[in-house]
């Protein structure tokens, strides 16, 4: 007689743009994807009893992807606009954020967002603070695959300010830029960050947010919260 096989665990394919600590990046020795929101898609999938693979996506490529159906879900800091929401289903929101600006060290000039007018600003292709700096009046936008690119610039003198998720741009301070980089201004915008799944796929969207509000009742978001993010 046959013997019943153990059904092999569900993988769900979560498209991040894994350079941008703390919410995606790799882990320096061991090469895994870490972060915030890598352990909130693990314990999401353990609540689903799927197990969870982060597939390294460009940032600008990540909705191609669902809508392709390369990946099942977005989790990469994605925040909830007006525009992507008309083509993805986001999940509830699962983070408060919202933009802020770096510039080096020494600058005294750009103290507000009013200050980077036909300024030099370097962002990430694709993001909120990509489409926030091209509204900055004459602004010379340029645009990199990753914020450490985009911060990277800043430090080589090739751009005035960075445009970038504030708890991004606090991380990259807080691990060795602010040698030569700080913080200026207001927090420029509320923005949330969401989970993004197809618009078809509404069973997926449900389970998801189950997970999220069941994750946020047991104490695993908070724990998650407070790893990342705690002091
Ligand atoms: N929150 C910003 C946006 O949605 C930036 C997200 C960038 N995420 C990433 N993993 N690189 O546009």
């Amino acid at each position: 007689s046959q013997q019943a096989q153990p059904a092999a665990a569900k993988v769900l394919k979560v498209g991040a743009e894994a350079t941008f600590p703390p919410f995606e990046f790799q882990d320096e020795q061991s090469k895994d994807y870490v972060g915030f929101d890598v352990d909130l898609m693990k314990a999401i999938g353990k609540q689903m009893g799927v197990e969870v693979q982060i597939v390294n996506t460009a940032f600008d490529g990540l909705i191609p992807a669902l809508e392709s159906g390369q990946i099942d879900v977005i989790a990469s800091a994605m925040t909830i606009t007006d525009e992507r929401a008309q083509k993805v289903s986001f999940s509830q929101p699962y983070y408060k954020s919202g933009l802020s600006i770096i510039v080096k060290a020494d600058n005294n000039d750009i103290k507000a967002f009013k200050d980077l007018e036909g300024k030099r600003i370097a962002v990430q292709i694709g993001t909120t603070g990509a489409e926030a700096a091209r509204r900055i009046t004459d602004a010379k936008v340029r645009e990199f695959n990753s914020a450490s690119e985009a911060f990277l610039e800043l430090k080589a003198g090739g751009a005035d300010a960075v445009v970038n998720d504030l708890p991004v741009n606090e991380y990259y301070l807080a691990k060795g830029g602010s040698k030569d980089a700080k913080l200026v201004g207001e927090v420029l915008s509320a923005e949330e960050y969401g989970v993004a799944v197809t618009k078809k796929n509404t069973e997926l969207a449900e389970k998801i947010n189950k997970a999220l509000e069941d994750i946020k009742q047991n104490g695993e978001y908070a724990k998650i919260y407070e790893k990342w993010f705690g002091r």
